[in-house]
């Protein structure tokens, strides 16, 4: 290799633009004779000796294809010739050989300028070409990957589109959702204020104020959990959702929860029951599990609306686990494992209100104690959801 890397540029080149050291013994011969009809052949790839200073030495025909110049045009220019003006602006050529040189090695991909001017997204491997320990250049590896750049480019598009396409469909979900809530909200507001303007001074039922309050009350408690869950999924994509365990019993919490929800499991023809026989006992954050418990017992009285859902606090194999099942509607196989996504729901807006948060958040929190979600379903057989805790020292944090 000695003249194709020699740091004079004047090297002597066939046709193809190879330049090869003559060999005194014949197998080397051949061997030399086979490595440069092989690079002679290779068009594919661009295969070209830079001397030490980065001036081209040898071109192969694949060089020629990629970069447009042939080998006499090109033969002891300065690589950084094929380099676009911003990686020049960056002494990119200079550094790639600089890296080359100390590390044996460069990569990287990035566009590159052909002879007619045209870009082209190269695959760049750069080699230090030793002997005697003494660097006498480098040999240089280019791939055309534009096509593959432009695919990925596509993708990356169509991605970006969809991503749009779901903030768009959950803006008009979440706004929706917002809405529904202050409709009741301003209604008993109203009438509130007509009952006081209509009622002589001290006649005012507080019975009834008390009932359209109750009223009220529940829809600004509506309203808050959703902005709640909305802050919730914030804090978990920015790495927030902290947790604050405590020693707790889950067999009590999760009986605040259902008695909490037996009016509104009344209200759907549901009964809520629970089988709970003994405290639950681990250090887990108390909020969040009532979240979850929260989160699953709606979800079974929305889905499940008309027909028992049953909860259930025990201890299995050392694991603490928490199951709700309902009978309602069921999730299909192939929805199953996308209902815990955010923004995701299985079921038409049209039919059901809610946002797609819920399942998301709880798997979160169950996953941030360390423990698991998994959901047991068929379309029409209801659904069971199954928590399993770890009893521990839940790590705080995610
Ligand atoms: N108990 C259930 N029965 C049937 N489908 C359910 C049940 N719980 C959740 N799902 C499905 O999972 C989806 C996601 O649930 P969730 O995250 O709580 O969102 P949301 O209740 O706001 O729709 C729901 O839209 C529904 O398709
Ligand atoms: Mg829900």
């Amino acid at each position: 290799m000695r003249s194709a890397l020699d740091d004079s540029h004047n090297a002597p080149a066939d046709s193809s633009g190879i330049t090869y050291t003559e060999l005194p013994e014949s197998a080397g011969r051949d061997t030399a004779d086979q490595l440069r009809l092989l690079i002679e052949n290779v068009t594919d790839y661009a295969i070209v000796t830079l001397d030490t200073h980065g001036h081209v030495a040898s071109w192969n025909p694949g060089a020629e294809r990629i970069k447009g110049y042939r080998a006499e045009e090109i033969l002891g220019q300065h690589f950084s010739r094929f380099y676009p003006p911003e990686a020049l602006a960056k002494r990119k050529p200079w550094k790639a050989l600089e890296v080359a040189a100390r590390e044996g090695r460069f990569a990287e991909e990035g566009w590159r300028v052909r002879r007619d001017g045209s870009r082209f997204w190269a695959n760049v491997v750069i080699s230090a070409l030793y002997e005697d320990g003494r660097l006498r250049g480098f040999g240089k590896v280019v791939r055309d990957f534009t096509d593959r750049k432009q695919a990925e480019e596509r993708r990356e598009l169509e991605r970006l589109r969809e991503a749009l396409h779901d903030r768009d469909v959950f803006l008009s979900v979440a706004s929706h959702e917002l809405k529904t809530p202050l409709t009741p909200l301003q209604l008993k507001l109203t009438s509130l204020q007509r009952l006081a303007e209509n009622t002589p001074e001290g006649a005012l039922s507080s019975a009834r104020v008390a009932r359209e309050l109750d009223v009220a009350r529940r829809q600004v408690r509506k309203l808050a959990d959703l902005i709640e869950d909305l802050l919730d999924v914030s804090r978990i994509n920015v790495g927030k959702l902290s947790l604050e365990p405590e020693p707790m019993d889950l067999a009590a919490a999760v009986r605040e929860v259902v008695a909490r929800y037996t009016p509104q499991a009344a209200q759907v023809d549901s009964t809520l029951t629970l089988d709970a026989p003994a405290p639950v006992e681990g250090v887990w954050d108390k909020r969040r599990l009532d979240q979850v418990v929260t989160n699953l017992i709606t979800n079974a009285l929305k889905y499940g609306a008309g027909g028992p859902v049953h909860v259930r606090v025990s201890t299995e194999n050392g694991e603490s686990c928490l199951s709700v099942r309902d009978e309602g509607i069921g999730i299909a196989p192939e929805d199953q494992p996308r209902i815990f996504d955010r923004f995701v729901r299985a079921v038409s807006e049209r039919n059901y209100g809610g946002m797609g948060l819920g399942l998301f958040i709880t798997q979160q929190v169950v996953e941030a104690h360390g423990g698991e979600i998994r959901v047991h379903s068929a379309p029409g057989q209801g659904a069971t959801f199954t928590v399993r805790l770890p009893p521990g020292s839940a790590p705080s944090g995610r």
